[in-house]
């Protein structure tokens, strides 16, 4: 079994640099793998994203990140990326890791996805360039995703970590009308064709805990959503099966 302590949306900065440390130090006892589903900070600031390498610095267990949008708003995405990564967090960008935890095969597929929207209200790949651009962003989100499972089919363990929702269970709650902001069911393609353990997300603070693509299970894990600093996933594992158990609060 292996043990996943989730967050997403922890939006570091100095005001919350007491919270975010005891949180980490505490989870380590209490999880094997930590996952964060981007929105690492608050306004995209390396200072902030400096807290919460602090936290994570000397854990004794793995951490793998994706960045939300809140980290490129000041443009220096790069930097917080190096940041974390000086302190061993690994943050995938359309990409992909594995690590063997109590004897499994762990990987993680992961990226921030971006937006697009859900069937009955989704932004057509028609028009203007700039347009289209947008819509191609979230093509090759998608196409990352499905390459990324494909390359750790191996594994005992398959999750797919991401800051926007692949489906639109788990926005509700936030106005229908900013619904085509918070994800693309587009997203979800690729995991429906390649297959995976667990989905989890954030980005949707008012959105809902669970959904499912299929019979995989996804989760917002934003901590506004989950109401706690991580929340705590256990995965039995063989290969061809595996069963998610939703834990709890950490
Ligand atoms: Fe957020
Ligand atoms: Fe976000």
């Amino acid at each position: 079994m292996i043990r996943i302590a989730a967050a997403g949306d922890v939006h570091a900065s100095e005001a919350t640099r007491e919270r975010v440390e005891s949180a980490f130090a505490r989870v380590e006892a209490e999880a094997d793998v930590i996952l964060l589903a981007g929105d690492l900070t608050t306004t995209g600031e390396p200072e902030q994203a400096a807290v919460l390498a602090r936290a994570c610095e000397g854990l004794s267990i793995p951490v793998f990140a994706v960045l939300g949008n809140h980290d490129f708003h000041a443009g220096r995405g790069e930097e917080i990326r190096a940041l974390l990564s000086d302190v061993g967090v690994h943050v995938l960008d359309r990409s992909w890791a594995t690590c063997e935890i109590a004897g499994m095969q762990f990987g993680v597929v992961g990226t921030k996805g971006f937006v697009g929207g859900f069937p009955g209200s989704v932004l057509p790949d028609f028009g203007e360039p700039l347009l289209r651009q947008v819509y191609a962003e979230t093509t090759h989100e998608a196409e990352a995703i499905g390459a990324g499972l494909r390359e750790i089919v191996h594994c005992d363990l398959r999750v797919v970590l991401l800051h926007y929702a692949p489906v639109e269970a788990t926005v509700v709650g936030e106005p229908q009308g900013i619904h085509v902001l918070l994800g693309s069911d587009r997203l979800a393609t690729p995991i429906a064709e390649c297959g995976a353990d667990l989905v989890l997300h954030g980005h949707a603070h008012a959105g809902s805990f669970e959904g499912h693509i299929g019979q995989i299970p996804v989760y917002n894990v934003a901590v506004h959503v989950t109401g706690r600093d991580f929340w705590i996933f256990d995965l039995e594992g063989a290969r061809g099966r595996s069963e998610v158990e939703v834990e709890g609060p950490a």
